[in-house]
């Protein structure tokens, strides 16, 4: 079994750089932010205030999350439904940032997620994995890269999936939504002291995973 945390903001390819570890590795990539997207979906479905924590922690008992993994792939089932691609726009990134602040709501999903690396091998990614959810995952990466390089990547990623965006707008919402998650009270999205920082602001897919299967190399012997 093994564990590696990967977390960092957003556009950093935490996600694309992880899945295909994953596959490399053949282990499964958890990817948590789905899980707040998804509550954030839900508090958008009910026209609720996704700051108000009193709001939203009222409807935490009518959610249901399940994840299965089919194929290697992640799925997430709202209430029993998948949401599919609906929880990836920038008003769910919104929403599933701002929900992330509630402790209710992290309270909510915590056991889901240490649920899913007790029965797999894995490497997860999100905020605060490296702090909170795995601890003593055996590799803690803390992914970044210049803030003008990730809004670049996050915008070729919305514009190739047919949404209509400007790249002003997705450098602005990025800025704001990593000041809201790493400024938050609660599991920041931070660092953890003993995790490895890897800025890959300039290297591709293929130098970014490199980097991160040495890490692998140099502080497991799952390779070996
Ligand atoms: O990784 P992502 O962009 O899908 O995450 C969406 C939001 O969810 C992000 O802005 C902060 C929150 N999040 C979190 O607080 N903790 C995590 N482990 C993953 C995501």
């Amino acid at each position: 079994m093994i564990q590696i945390a990967i977390d960092g903001p957003g556009g950093a390819g935490k996600s694309t750089i992880a899945k295909a570890v994953a596959a490399k590795l053949g282990i499964v990539y958890v990817d948590t932010g789905a899980l707040y997207r998804t509550v954030g979906y839900y508090v958008r479905s009910k026209d609720q205030d996704p700051k108000d924590a009193a709001a939203v922690g009222a409807l935490l008992p009518e959610i249901s999350i399940e994840v299965k993994y089919v194929e290697g792939v992640q799925r997430v089932y709202l209430n029993g439904e998948d949401l599919g691609d609906r929880i990836r726009t920038p008003e769910m990134s919104m929403y599933a940032s701002a929900v992330s602040a509630i402790p209710a709501v992290r309270a909510f999903l915590l056991e889901t997620q240490k649920e899913i690396a007790r029965k797999n091998s894995v490497i997860m990614d999100g905020r605060d994995i490296g702090t909170v959810i795995l601890p003593d995952a055996d590799v803690k990466i803390f992914l970044t890269a210049s803030p003008e390089c990730r809004a670049r990547r996050r915008y070729d990623e919305l514009i190739a999936k047919g949404q209509t965006v400007s790249f002003e707008d997705v450098l602005a919402e990025m800025n704001q939504r990593d000041t809201q998650d790493s400024t938050r009270e609660i599991a920041p999205a931070q660092a953890a002291p003993d995790a490895v920082i890897l800025d890959n602001t300039g290297m591709n897919l293929e130098e970014s995973v490199d980097a991160v299967i040495d890490l692998v190399r140099q502080k497991t012997d799952f390779l070996k």
